[in-house]
């Protein structure tokens, strides 16, 4: 109810600034500091992000907020706090690195934790709960939105470090979907705001699937989207931190590729080209997409890239093309 949710958003809020506390003055946080520091986070970075920790000991939290006039079963129920199943109300982010997922309106309404030991899983989000919908939130949202309209983009990375280090280096349009695939909801939402997106995941295969499905997303959503790759299996902070933030935007960013351009290079990997029966099955998927172009310029630009490629006419191909956009249409 009502009065619960208003009870979680007041402890979220003072868990935002508790743990944060405890980080940056470093009470029995300074592995957790270490930590960052070692990643290479500024103190105003942390600030910034509101970063923290929550105490080792569970009940350093618990017992704060019962002085705080917090219930803490109703904290458990609305997922701020866990339950074990004899009742016992315990922090779940004990020992973990925190940070806060604000919403649109820039109120903490869940966090995600990372392990600073390598304990599994690395990362712990709040549960599914009224107020914490996965699929409704970006990460950094709130604080992206003025420079993603000032420049009419955003760039949608994987993880919580992504943005956060893109961030420190200059790069503040950056936003992160939860953990999870790009949801409709989260295209829809970007779309209010920009109207291009440059997918910017990990240079791993999970990256590059995870930024295929992304871009169809974007696409349905009406947006245009380029998508980056990062080199070596490496990922954007990691990027960024090894070649700085001026590699970054002309190798990565500016190198990225179009929605159609990285669409047909991730096909073409799935097929043989030596292999004849293969080739067509590329050049008949290929034809699919290209046929669900919107501009007829797209349309004809890419035909001809495969017609040339294949050493076929760009009148069969555009052929093919049309009459393929009979079907969708
Ligand atoms: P770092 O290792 O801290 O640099 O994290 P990363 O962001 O590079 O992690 P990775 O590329 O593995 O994952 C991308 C994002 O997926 C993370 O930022 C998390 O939001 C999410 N994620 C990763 N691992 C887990 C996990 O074990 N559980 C959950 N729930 N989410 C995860
Ligand atoms: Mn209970
Ligand atoms: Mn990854
Ligand atoms: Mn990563
Ligand atoms: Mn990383």
């Amino acid at each position: 109810n009502n009065q619960m949710d208003q009870e979680s958003l007041n402890a979220y809020e003072f868990l935002t600034m508790f743990y944060h506390h405890s980080l940056v003055h470093a009470n029995g946080a300074e592995e957790a500091k270490a930590y960052l520091t070692g990643r290479g986070l500024t103190e105003e970075t942390m600030k910034k992000f509101s970063v923290g920790f929550a105490p080792y000991k569970s009940d350093v939290t618990t017992t704060l907020l019962e002085k705080k006039s917090f219930h803490l079963h109703h904290l458990a129920h609305t997922g701020v706090l866990s339950e074990t199943e004899d009742g016992k109300v315990l922090d779940r982010f004990r020992g973990r690195v925190v940070f806060p997922i604000r919403n649109h309106l820039g109120k903490t309404v869940g966090f995600g934790g990372r392990t600073i030991r390598d304990e599994e899983p690395k990362y712990l989000n709040s549960p599914e709960s009224k107020l914490f919908q996965k699929g409704r939130l970006l990460y950094n949202f709130d604080q992206a939105r003025s420079e993603m309209k000032k420049l009419n983009q955003a760039i949608l990375f994987e993880g919580y470090m992504d943005v956060i280090t893109a961030d420190q280096y200059g790069i503040t349009h950056g936003v992160a979907s939860l953990g999870t695939a790009l949801t409709d909801h989260q295209a829809q939402l970007l779309k209010r705001y920009v109207d291009g997106v440059i997918v910017c995941y990990d240079g791993d295969n999970a990256g590059i699937e995870a930024a295929f499905k992304a871009a169809e997303r974007l696409k349905k959503a009406g947006l245009e989207s380029r998508i980056a790759s990062i080199p070596d299996g490496d990922d954007p902070d990691g990027y960024l931190k090894a070649n700085g933030k001026e590699a970054f935007e002309r190798k990565i960013l500016n190198q990225s590729a179009t929605y159609m351009s990285f669409v047909l290079t991730y096909l073409k990997r799935q097929y043989d080209p030596a292999i004849e029966a293969s080739r067509m099955q590329y050049i008949d998927e290929a034809i699919r997409y290209i046929a669900a172009l919107t501009k007829p310029i797209e349309r004809e630009h890419y035909a001809r890239e495969l017609a040339d490629e294949y050493n076929l006419s760009i009148d069969t191909i555009m052929g093919e093309v049309e009459s393929k956009r009979q079907h969708i249409m």
